[in-house]
């Protein structure tokens, strides 16, 4: 199907909407291949086979928001793993105006958004073609994808975290175009002062909306479990765990449990 295009929604950003994809972030990758190129945001309606992190599926019934944003950050991918915070961060800016008074919006940790300490939006960040600058150095991320969904009008029943949506929170004018034009807003200025400032703000963004940020919180990294007090992130987004004895836990993909 053809997508409506938008050029020019903010400089390098411009909008293709569909009514229906498989998936937003396997459309970025085909259009990247295609010759896209950055700030390309794919939006769909509803997708098919919705994706999200370790290989879950990701429920996505019309109503709900399911965008991607194709980028060329120039980085390595260790610095390019920074860009899933730099999402969770405009997902914040953009959530919590729209909520009731005293909605509590948190950052899970690696890439979830909570409400009231159930999942309301997850992102998934994918990289493709990398190129080794050798010598030595990390290699060199040509494309990475950030794929954000947002529960507004539904949320799966069944899942192994509790879920909701922005209209059980009772926000009640709002739809998936006007949710997905305050997150590119929102998105455009966060990238725009990663890029130019690094990591040190967004992360110290992210912090001070993390969820259960210095309390005792489980990690699974598969059939592994580690327990102890959420202490940080580190400089590349890695989360800080120190147990019980005292000892630090330095955990690059996981869930977190409380
Ligand atoms: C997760 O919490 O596991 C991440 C979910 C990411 C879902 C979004 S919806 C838009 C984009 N396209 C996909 O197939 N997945 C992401």
């Amino acid at each position: 199907m053809r997508p409506f295009i938008k050029p020019n929604l903010l400089n390098d950003y411009h909008l293709l909407s569909y009514e229906e994809l498989d998936s937003t972030n396997e459309e970025a990758r085909r259009l990247a291949e295609g010759g896209a190129s950055h700030g390309a945001v794919i939006w769909a309606k509803r997708q098919t086979d919705g994706r999200g992190r370790m290989d879950r599926k990701w429920v996505s019934d019309e109503g709900n928001l399911f965008c991607s944003i194709l980028l060329a950050p120039g980085c390595d991918l260790a610095t390019a793993a920074q860009l899933a915070f730099v999402t969770s961060v405009a997902a914040i800016e953009t959530i919590e105006p729209i909520l009731p008074d005293g909605g509590d919006l948190r950052c899970k940790w690696p890439n979830d958004i909570l409400l009231e300490n159930k999942k309301l939006g997850g992102i998934l960040l994918e990289s493709f073609e990398t190129a080794d600058m050798t010598p030595g150095s990390n290699k060199m991320v040509r494309w990475v994808v950030a794929g954000i969904g947002i529960n507004i009008e539904s949320c799966p029943k069944k899942t192994d975290f509790p879920a909701t949506f922005l209209k059980e929170a009772g926000v009640e004018i709002i739809s998936a175009k006007i949710v997905l034009s305050r997150f590119i807003h929102h998105f455009i200025t966060v990238y725009d002062n990663w890029s130019k400032k690094g990591f040190a703000p967004i992360r110290k963004q992210w912090m001070e909306n993390a969820w259960r940020l210095g309390e005792t919180i489980e990690v699974r990294v598969g059939d592994e479990k580690l327990s102890g007090t959420f202490d940080s992130i580190d400089t590349s987004g890695r989360l800080i765990l120190v147990d019980k004895k005292g000892k630090k836990h330095t955990v690059s993909a996981g869930d977190v449990f409380f």
